[in-house]
């Protein structure tokens, strides 16, 4: 009975200790999605400026969003409408390292990291929903190491404007594909 006990006893003191030893190694957990705050355990927010600046490039529908400075392990990304609780849109195929999760149970919605590898002026791509042309913020809680952390950093407002409807777009592959369709057929 003994050895059972002593590996109860290590499991529990590893469990005890994981957060302060590898924070989040696999991404920022949805119930950070609203605050963007880390789940760190005795540790506070950075209030100095930050080494991070995040630059955006807007597009019709597409927006590339850098976030620029000194490299960074952790990260949470969303877009919103300014003031609003909700992130917006989707995001694209995620750079390396780091992935998609569905924030506010909106698929795509946010990215976060996927391992604590060194992350430097990484540029993710955001997706308008195209609903209606309107102006978003991005928003990214950065962290350097576990300890030193950057909580909503904020983008300029960007404006999104929609030229052609999604509509549009599915109605010109769906004549792609019929032209495709009738050329095979001939
Ligand atoms: C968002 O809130 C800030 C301060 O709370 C305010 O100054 C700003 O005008 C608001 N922006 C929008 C778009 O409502
Ligand atoms: C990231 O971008 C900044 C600003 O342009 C630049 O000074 C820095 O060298 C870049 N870092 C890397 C690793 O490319
Ligand atoms: C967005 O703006 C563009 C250009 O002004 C316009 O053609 C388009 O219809 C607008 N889309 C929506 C959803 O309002
Ligand atoms: C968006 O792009 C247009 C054209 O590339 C540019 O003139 C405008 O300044 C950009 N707006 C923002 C907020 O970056």
């Amino acid at each position: 009975m003994e050895k059972p006990q002593l590996c109860l006893v290590v499991l529990v003191v590893l469990a005890a200790c994981w957060p302060a030893v590898s924070p989040l190694p696999n991404g920022a957990p949805l119930s950070s999605c609203g605050s963007m705050a880390p789940k760190h355990l005795g540790a506070t927010p950075q209030t100095g400026p930050p080494p991070y600046s995040i630059m955006i490039k807007n597009y019709t529908d597409k927006v590339e969003v850098t976030v620029m400075g000194t490299s960074y392990t952790g990260i949470l990304l969303e877009a919103r409408y300014p003031n609003q609780t909700d992130a917006i849109g989707s995001w694209a195929q995620p750079p390396t390292n780091t992935k998609k999760i569905a924030c506010f149970n909106k698929m795509d919605s946010a990215i976060t990291h996927s391992n604590t590898h060194m992350k430097t002026n990484v540029t993710y791509t955001w997706i308008s929903p195209c609903s209606k042309n309107d102006t978003i913020i991005f928003l990214a809680t950065v962290a350097k190491s576990k300890a030193v952390y950057w909580v909503k950093l904020a983008s300029d407002p960007v404006r999104v404007t929609c030229s052609g409807s999604a509509i549009n777009l599915h109605g010109f592959a769906a004549l792609v594909v019929l032209i495709i369709s009738a050329v095979a057929v001939l």
